[in-house]
């Protein structure tokens, strides 16, 4: 932690999480308390991340927050609800006269800002709100369980803490201090596991995932019975399948549960789609690939909006790219097309072509961001990384 002028700072990096079983429906929405288990991979924060500082100062005079160099409201409940109970935690760790070397009255800023489109359903929340808990945490000196108080800021945030593999357990305790994120297994443990991010569409979701869900949870028998007969067995199952690194059960899970997720939106009323055309023509695709190829090699699992993700092994990748560009070719920005971690460009055999590539829908897939299992939050040392300056106000980032 950097003190400056009395100013205490301190800024840290949190990833994306990716879940293979999903969270959809909450049984508390005050402390965020799931009605099922959920499981995700932790996306390796080289290509996604979210990075946060967070700064106390007795001159401080509100708390105040700014995201992607925006200024909004400091006052909303989810933020101050993670601010409450970190300090709650720093109070508890110190005990009650311990000299405290950062007061905990003082108002706080944060800056905080994306590599990536915010709210495109690429689980932006869950990276900010673990980034904030990580940053808040270093600032007041606590350690130990804060995926419970990252819950706060958003369900899926839990599972931001830990890299890997990661289960968030529903919990059975009302006050929710059993309903917390485990890790499996680190991002080592699966060396060859790759990641594709579809982008087909940087817009804003229709329907956010806390109004989604809540309407989920009032209207859909299907999601109750998901929650209750479905889930259980998958996560053991999905757990087994990622300890053995077996790709075939592991994609086929997530690819089924992600079917699930959208049919229990389907079966909301009145009903919520997330899928569009593209996504149901990657979904296509992807099943005309393992089919040719007579085995999974291309799992697609898709959040609360039209972006597919792609879990594929080291070896697949290439040849799966080119199937990808020539299915939907980029538009204008051909090199532009695939960021993150490099492919080598392999020549599709003319068979393959034949039975897997439909009719091209040029420009229907902006990208493909290719990544890879990661750690969890880092504390990011050097002063220069800082989003706040001396003064507590966000410095003009390049
Ligand atoms: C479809 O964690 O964004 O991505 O708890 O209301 O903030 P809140 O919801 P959020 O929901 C994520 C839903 C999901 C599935 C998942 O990540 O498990």
């Amino acid at each position: 932690m950097a003190e400056e002028r009395g100013m205490a700072l301190v800024t840290c990096t949190a990833p994306v999480n990716i879940a293979v079983i999903k969270y959809w429906g909450k049984r508390d929405t005050e402390l965020i308390l799931p009605i099922n288990s959920s499981l995700s991979v932790t996306l390796h924060q080289d290509q996604l991340r979210t990075t946060t500082t967070a700064a106390a100062s007795r001159d401080f005079t509100e708390d105040r927050l700014w995201l992607n160099g925006e200024e909004v409201d400091a006052a909303q409940p989810r933020l101050q609800a993670c601010l409450r109970e970190v300090r709650r935690l720093a109070r508890k760790r110190r005990g009650d006269d311990d000299p405290s070397p950062l007061n905990l009255s003082y108002k706080v800023h944060v800056a905080s800002e994306n590599n990536f489109p915010t709210a495109a359903g690429l689980a932006s929340s869950a990276a900010g709100y673990a980034c904030l808990v990580s940053a808040l945490a270093r600032l007041y000196g606590v350690e130990g369980e804060l995926s419970e108080v990252a819950r706060r800021g958003s369900g899926s945030a839990c599972r931001s803490m830990l890299g890997g593999f990661v289960q968030w357990h529903r919990g059975e305790r009302p006050d929710g201090r059993d309903s917390v994120a485990q890790q499996l297994a680190p991002e080592t443990h699966w060396p060859e596991l790759r990641v594709l991010i579809l982008v087909v569409s940087g817009e804003k979701k229709a329907v956010g995932s806390t109004a989604g869900m809540q309407s989920s949870v009032d209207t859909s028998p299907l999601l109750k019975y998901r929650a209750e007969a479905v889930v259980p067995e998958r996560l053991s199952r999905m757990a087994r399948h990622i300890q053995e690194r077996d790709f075939e059960g592991f994609g086929q899970l997530t690819m089924q549960d992600s079917n699930q997720f959208h049919a229990t939106c389907l079966d909301t009323f009145p009903p919520i789609f997330y899928l569009n055309d593209v996504s149901r023509a990657i979904i296509a695709l992807a099943h005309r690939y393992n089919a040719h190829h007579g085995r999974t090699k291309v799992a697609y699992t898709f959040d609360a909006g039209p972006n597919a993700v792609i879990f594929a092994l080291e070896d697949t990748v290439p040849e799966f790219v080119a199937v990808l560009r020539r299915s939907f070719p980029p538009a204008s920005n051909g090199d532009q097309f695939l960021r993150g971690l490099p492919v080598a460009p392999v020549a599709l055999p003319e068979e393959l072509v034949a039975a897997v590539v439909a009719e091209p829908v040029p420009g229907a897939v902006r990208y493909v961001l290719h990544t890879q299992p990661g750690p969890g939050p880092q504390l990011l040392r050097d002063p220069e990384r800082h989003l706040l300056g001396a003064d507590g106000l966000p410095r003009r980032t390049a």
